[in-house]
């Protein structure tokens, strides 16, 4: 069976960390790289993070520091949905590798060329990195499968009434993204929202009772507080939605839209606006079954081994 050759460039964060839980778990995938941008907090913080991650769950692709901004605006963090690290709550190995010489655009480029089939890019944070390669190198679009990215909302936004946090924290890099021509898959809040992990989820998956069962039980009760206080019944897992549509589309409801991302507005700066008075440049995912989410988490937790007391 070939592999799907998959580029991770993410925030983490609690739901990136999930997301990329659920992709080495996945005998489907093939991670050739992770970058890091900065989104939920700096670049510092989100490459020592995603250095961590990779190191508890035995990811051994390259990874390499993002851009440390935005392309033209001010960089923007969430410490109130993912605390001071970028990734509060359980205690995480120390990096087990050295972060790659590479930053991220180089670092994609040079996977993009050396891969005989093209690579697909899963895109969980704000899209500052992709769009910088698609400015860097055109000439590699070829390479570049698909874009899976999370992001957005047809519906509504969460950051502002009309803007999702990645969207809104780079909306032109965004606007790069959805003008490339590049097949695109976009997981936004009109799914994500759905794709809810409730509490007795949490105690299905630390049942399992191996290490990354534990820190991701954890990670789950530190990421569902902040939304325990604005009323959700559950977390909504955000970024991993961008991989279920790679590895479980049978899991999902997609819909071919036009998707804009507004970069001028004064009140609905970054929002997506989906529509089909255009041809589509991207297949939407709106729903998914959520019941069927739970259990691949819980399944992918199980593939890093059995318990040990
Ligand atoms: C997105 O914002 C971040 O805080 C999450 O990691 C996710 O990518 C949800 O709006
Ligand atoms: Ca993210």
């Amino acid at each position: 069976m070939d592999r799907i050759p998959v580029i991770f460039d993410g925030d983490p964060g609690h739901d990136d960390a999930i997301a990329w839980m659920l992709a080495k778990a996945s005998p489907l995938l093939d991670i050739r790289a992770v970058t890091s941008v900065c989104g939920n907090q700096t670049i510092e913080k989100t490459t020592y993070n995603a250095m961590r991650i990779c190191t508890l769950l035995g990811i051994d692709a390259p990874i390499a520091m993002g851009k440390p901004a935005p392309l033209m605006a001010p960089p923007m963090n969430a410490p109130s949905v993912h605390g001071q690290s970028g990734l509060d709550g359980p205690k995480l190995p120390e990096p087990s590798m050295p972060l790659c010489e590479l930053r991220s655009v180089e670092l994609m480029a040079k996977v993009l060329r050396k891969s005989e089939d093209p690579v697909t890019i899963v895109a969980t944070g704000p899209q500052t990195n992709v769009a910088a390669l698609l400015l860097a190198h055109p000439e590699l679009k070829s390479k570049i499968a698909r874009i899976s990215f999370m992001g957005g909302g047809i519906a509504h936004g969460n950051w502002t009434p009309a803007a999702e946090f990645n969207i809104l924290v780079d909306p032109e890099a965004a606007d790069i993204v959805m003008k490339s021509g590049i097949p695109i898959t976009m997981s936004g809040l009109d799914v994500t929202e759905k794709a809810l992990i409730y509490p007795a989820d949490f105690e299905r998956v630390r049942a399992v009772g191996n290490e990354v069962a534990r820190v991701v039980a954890d990670w789950l009760e530190f990421f569902y507080e902040f939304h325990r206080r604005l009323g959700y019944p559950g977390a909504p897992l955000h970024d991993p939605v961008a991989v279920v549509s790679l590895i479980r589309p049978d899991l999902l409801e997609t819909k071919a839209l036009c998707v804009q991302i507004e970069t001028k507005g004064e009140y609905c700066r970054g929002a997506t606006i989906g529509h089909d008075r255009a041809p589509a440049n991207a297949r939407v995912n709106l729903g998914i079954d959520r019941d069927g989410f739970a259990d691949l988490l819980v399944e992918a937790v199980r593939a890093y081994g059995e318990a040990r007391s």
